[in-house]
């Protein structure tokens, strides 16, 4: 591992997976604690398809101030995976050659990382940040973007609380997450759900019918229900999501399973109350990021560079107790991150 780098750096940045709040704060810190250090730094568009069309632009303080509070990428995103073919694994090492490159920060979910992890392995120069609104990846205790997505979803309960209990429904919320189920469980705690189904914990139908049917015993003529997208609801006939529609990384949409349609319209049956179902999708990736995840993502890109500069390559920046510190990339690999079983007691308590 080559000891600390001297001046006339130049570094790389990108962004993949799924976009979110807090982003453009990581890719602004980057820049500006290169520039402090007398370096340059190329922006590579759409994530590792940036690196593999060599699709670049040059990034300075002018061209990302302002960026802080805006949403999205400012660098474009993908999902592209260019560890599955073997061509486009050795032009994605080729880049640092090509271009001049000293070291390339990735900022990204479990599948972005894995990509940097493989490159880690391969000695290649890179530095992680963790990135998702699913707050999955392994070895930290946030990632940027789960802050801003939990706020969505407690203001889209909050929203939707007042016309359920107006019209004595059950709400259906479906919630993202994919196989995780922070954002439904800390979204669903801080909007006040009358129930959180997610995937860590396997619900029963039956039992959901029986909750809502007390709760309209005790006269709350309304229920609104929160549930992950990949959660697992026995009982519940729904369309698993055809294999064959995966994403580069192998991941299925899990929206299609329509989890909430079918458990909205199977309470309508059992229940006897009108339901509804609102699929929060998108949303939850969208918006000007909470001051959590602008301070947070000014931290890890900051964080990326010192790491970079100490000549500490292949690892993660990883947010441990409140501080920053280095991951192994090679220690998350093949690890995601499932909800913290503590938060179990207070999912039962609040139903
Ligand atoms: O990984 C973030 C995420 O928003 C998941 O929660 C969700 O299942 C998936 O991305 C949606 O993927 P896409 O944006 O490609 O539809």
């Amino acid at each position: 591992m080559r000891q600390g780098y001297q001046a006339n750096v130049k570094i790389g940045v990108l962004t993949g997976g799924g976009d979110c709040p807090g982003l453009n704060a990581a890719i602004r810190a980057v820049v500006r604690k290169a520039e402090s250090l007398g370096w340059s730094v190329l922006g590579f568009r759409d994530g590792w398809a940036g690196v593999l069309n060599r699709d670049t632009l040059p990034l300075s303080t002018e061209a990302t101030d302002g960026m802080l509070a805006v949403g999205g990428t400012l660098l474009g995103s993908s999902r592209t995976n260019p560890t599955r073919d073997p061509d486009e694994y050795a032009r994605t090492t080729a880049v640092f050659g090509d271009l001049g490159l000293d070291a390339l920060v990735a900022i990204g979910g479990d599948d972005t990382l894995s990509v940097a992890g493989r490159l880690a392995g391969d000695a290649h120069p890179v530095v992680g940040v963790p990135k998702t609104i699913d707050n999955d990846v392994a070895e930290t205790d946030a990632c940027i973007g789960f802050d801003s997505a939990v706020t969505t979803v407690a203001e889209s309960i909050d929203r939707l609380r007042t016309t359920t209990v107006s019209h004595h429904r059950v709400m259906v919320v479906e919630a993202m997450g994919r196989h995780a189920g922070w954002l439904a469980a800390v979204g669903g705690i801080a909007g006040g759900a009358d129930y959180i189904a997610v995937p860590e914990r396997t619900v029963r139908l039956d039992a959901i019918a029986k909750h809502v049917r007390d709760r309209q015993a005790r006269g709350l003529d309304f229920s609104l229900i929160v549930v992950a997208e990949g959660a697992d609801i026995s009982g519940l006939e729904i369309q698993e999501p055809e294999v064959e529609a995966t994403d580069q990384f192998g991941h299925v949409q899990l929206s299609t399973r329509s989890l909430g349609e079918a458990l909205a319209h199977e309470l309508e049956d059992v229940t006897e109350m009108e339901a509804r179902t609102s699929i929060l999708g998108h949303l939850q990736r969208g918006g000007s990021p909470t001051p959590f995840d602008r301070v947070f993502g000014t931290r890890c890109g900051v964080a990326a560079v010192n790491l970079i500069e100490a000549g500490e390559l292949g690892v993660l920046t990883a947010l441990h107790d409140g501080k920053i510190v280095s991951v192994p990339l090679t220690q998350i690999a093949g690890k995601t991150r499932p909800l913290d079983p503590a938060y179990f007691e207070l999912l039962t308590l609040f139903e």
